[in-house]
């Protein structure tokens, strides 16, 4: 049975997607950008200045846009 105490893969709601450990991520146009931090966050709702990685934008944005 697999422990799911320390999860790779989190979805905050409402913000961006933790990612624990190295991964590679692929943007819109293709491009690779692979995880430099034990701990990364990865936008979701598509307005961080540093796409892919999240920059805490949602945070200023309505409820209705940010992610679910
Ligand atoms: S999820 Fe944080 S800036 Fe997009």
């Amino acid at each position: 049975m697999r422990c799911f105490e320390h999860p790779d893969v989190i979805l905050c709601p409402g913000g961006p997607m933790l990612l624990r450990g190295q991964h590679a991520v692929e943007d819109a146009d293709g491009l690779p950008h692979e995880t430099t931090r034990p701990v990364t966050a990865v936008c979701r709702c598509d307005k961080s200045a540093s796409y892919p990685w999240c920059d805490g934008t949602h945070k200023s944005l309505p409820p209705r846009l940010r992610p679910a």
